[in-house]
């Protein structure tokens, strides 16, 4: 089978994961390939837009991504009915292949990827996940525990675990502990203040990027990461920190 080539999927499960995110369980018609770590999928809904979804599992041939609706297609997406289908392609992008201990840090869907990462290194991973407040969170910890992994919440209401930011807590756990790679996902703030915070303490960060993906092959140059000669769909989603802050900063309203 083709990589680019598109598949039709069944929605075989639709889960609220928090009053945010939903988790779906997709069964593709014919086999795909097997992802690796933070690679992702195109999922097209008919009449709608063709959008980028971090594998947030796969098991059994199944493809499981978790959607934040943020647009017209991630809120269709959210609320597709078991039974529906949808287009796949994929998977593409690079697999983060990390050896060692690895630390995590996510906020917001960008938790999706190390769902996945859970089930392939177990007991090796330590997510630090950030949220408003404990709605957001819902059992988003339980994923991930689900497969050994260790979990860390903080809310920036304090109304669930540490109260403070993703960062804040990251930070403390660095402290406490010396993961072999330290890689994050979330809102373009977020990995800003830490790339910051991790640089002067002189800790090389990973991080999880979203660009504007349209081919996932190559082909069009839509997912440049500005200010660099790297494609995500290729290279990426994740790249070194330094590499992604002019894109960061922009992101981020900066500049
Ligand atoms: C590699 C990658 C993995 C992602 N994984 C997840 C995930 O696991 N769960 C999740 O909920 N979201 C994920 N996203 C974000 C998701 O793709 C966007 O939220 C979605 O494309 C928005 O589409 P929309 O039509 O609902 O909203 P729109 O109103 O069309 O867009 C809302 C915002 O989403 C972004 N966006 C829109 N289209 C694209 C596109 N084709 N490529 C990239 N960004 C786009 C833009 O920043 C836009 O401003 C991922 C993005 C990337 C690049
Ligand atoms: S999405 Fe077309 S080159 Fe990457």
């Amino acid at each position: 089978m083709v990589r680019g080539s598109m598949i039709a999927a069944r929605v075989l499960e639709n889960v609220t994961v928090s009053e945010t995110m939903r988790l779906l369980v997709l069964e593709p018609m014919e086999p795909m390939d097997t992802p690796g770590p933070m690679q992702f999928y195109m999922v097209w809904l008919p009449g709608l837009e063709e959008v980028p979804m971090s594998a947030a599992g796969y098991e059994d041939g199944r493809i499981h991504i978790l959607v934040k609706p943020r647009g017209p297609t991630t809120r269709t997406l959210a609320g597709s009915r078991p039974g529906s289908l949808v287009g796949l392609r994929g998977p593409f992008g690079r697999p983060f292949q990390p050896r060692g201990r690895v630390l995590g840090i996510a906020g917001g869907s960008g938790v999706a990827p190390f769902i996945y990462m859970a089930r392939l290194l177990g007991p090796r991973l330590t997510v630090v996940y950030g949220a408003r407040a404990a709605s957001e969170v819902g059992s988003v910890p339980r994923l991930l525990e689900a497969h050994g992994a260790h979990v860390l919440v903080a809310t920036e209401d304090g109304s669930v675990g540490y109260r403070g930011t993703s960062v804040d807590l990251a930070l403390e756990v660095l402290g406490s502990e010396g993961p072999d790679h330290v890689v994050a996902a979330g809102p373009p703030a977020m990995l800003l203040a830490l790339g910051r915070a991790l640089e002067a303490l002189g800790v090389e960060l990973w991080v999880s990027v979203e660009t504007m993906v349209k081919c996932g092959v190559g082909a069009c140059g839509s997912c440049t990461l500005p200010g660099t000669p790297f494609l995500l769909c290729l290279e990426g989603p994740v790249f070194r920190y330094r590499d992604t802050l002019g894109w960061l900063r922009e992101a981020a309203g900066e500049v």
